[in-house]
């Protein structure tokens, strides 16, 4: 009986514990390491607006007004950029290099959005280019361009000067019989157009047109006076041995003209001429008989100029070279031209 005694006794006391364990709150599990929080998604960055025209701010570093052309360039870029509300900068370096190179560099203190130049020469200007660059600047070569790192500019807009002095020569050619001499007046010294057209027609005669023979070739500035002058002192020298005459730009064109007429022969008759723009001046000089054929390069390219502008502007690209559309004018269809000819 007392063995049975001790057994109930330890049985009540087990019994009590379980039961009091089984009442003590359950055990509070250990914090599981913390999870980290997932970032808050940062706020979207505002979509920077696009600009629009009306918010552009452009300079343009024009070369002058040596040429009814330059006068026509002139125009489309201020008459579009008034059309399409631009801010438009616009400075006119009177021909000189030093000039450009100041106006580049205050557009790039007034820290517009897009400088447009046409550089008057292709050398001296890698310096200024590079500040555009450094400053954010797009720069757009209009209608000329300088020898500069691709990277320095966003893109030229104009012509093939090489295929417009291939064109030259061509019709040259026909004209004269694909024989005779010929003078020819060049642009303005070192200036992208004058080295390339001068290119484009010294190469296709040499390859093409064997019989022809350039007598000398000379710089006339792209301007009237200098023009005549040169073509006055060549045919001075040459005299009757010019059967033909190949300027650069109807402007020296015009200028030869008056000097073939001052020498008593008939220019567009016993001198064949040939030159190259496509100016109102020289559709009526065709519309006359006293030049023969114009080689178009459209100066008006203040649509595309701005277009380009405001996509470079939203950061955008846009092609390196931006072709202008252009064509070749003769006598036969010059008075029917003549009244849609805008510079
Ligand atoms: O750069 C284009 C040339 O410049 C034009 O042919 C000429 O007339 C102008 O002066």
């Amino acid at each position: 009986m007392k063995s049975v005694g001790k057994l109930l006794y330890v049985v009540m006391i087990l019994s009590m514990v379980f039961s009091m364990a089984a009442c003590a709150p359950a055990a509070t599990p250990a914090p599981a390491a913390e999870a980290p929080k997932a970032e808050a998604p940062a706020a979207a960055a505002p979509a920077k607006a696009e600009k629009t025209y009306k918010d552009l701010v452009v300079g343009f570093a024009q070369i002058g007004a040596e040429s009814g052309w330059r006068d026509g360039e002139t125009n489309s870029i201020k008459d579009t950029a008034t059309k399409l509300g631009v801010n438009l900068k616009f400075s006119d370096a009177q021909q000189k290099q030093e000039n450009q190179i100041k106006a580049v560099r205050s557009f790039i203190a007034q820290k517009v959005d897009v400088i447009g130049i046409p550089p008057v020469v292709t050398t001296g200007f890698e310096t200024v280019f590079k500040e555009a660059k450094d400053a954010g600047i797009p720069v757009i070569f209009v209608d000329r361009k300088a020898d500069v790192p691709e990277d320095y500019y966003a893109a030229f807009i104009g012509s093939d000067f090489v295929l417009e002095g291939k064109n030259a020569a061509i019709e040259l050619a026909k004209l004269m019989g694909e024989k005779g001499s010929i003078i020819e007046l060049e642009g303005t010294v070192g200036a992208g157009p004058a080295i390339d057209r001068k290119k484009g027609f010294d190469d296709e005669m040499a390859a093409n047109h064997k019989d022809i023979t350039i007598l000398e070739s000379q710089s006339g500035d792209f301007n009237l006076a200098k023009g005549k002058e040169v073509a006055q002192a060549l045919i001075k020298k040459y005299g009757d041995k010019i059967n033909g005459i190949y300027a650069h730009n109807d402007e020296m064109a015009l200028g030869a003209i008056q000097a073939v007429e001052e020498a008593g022969k008939k220019p567009g008759t016993d001198i064949k001429i040939v030159s190259i723009d496509g100016e109102k001046a020289a559709f009526q000089a065709m519309v006359d008989g006293k030049l023969n054929v114009t080689v178009e390069c459209s100066p008006l390219l203040g649509p595309q100029f701005f277009e380009a502008a405001l996509t470079l502007a939203n950061g955008g690209t846009v092609d390196k070279w931006i072709k202008s559309n252009e064509g070749i004018f003769r006598q036969d269809t010059a008075a029917a031209d003549l009244p849609s000819r805008v510079y």
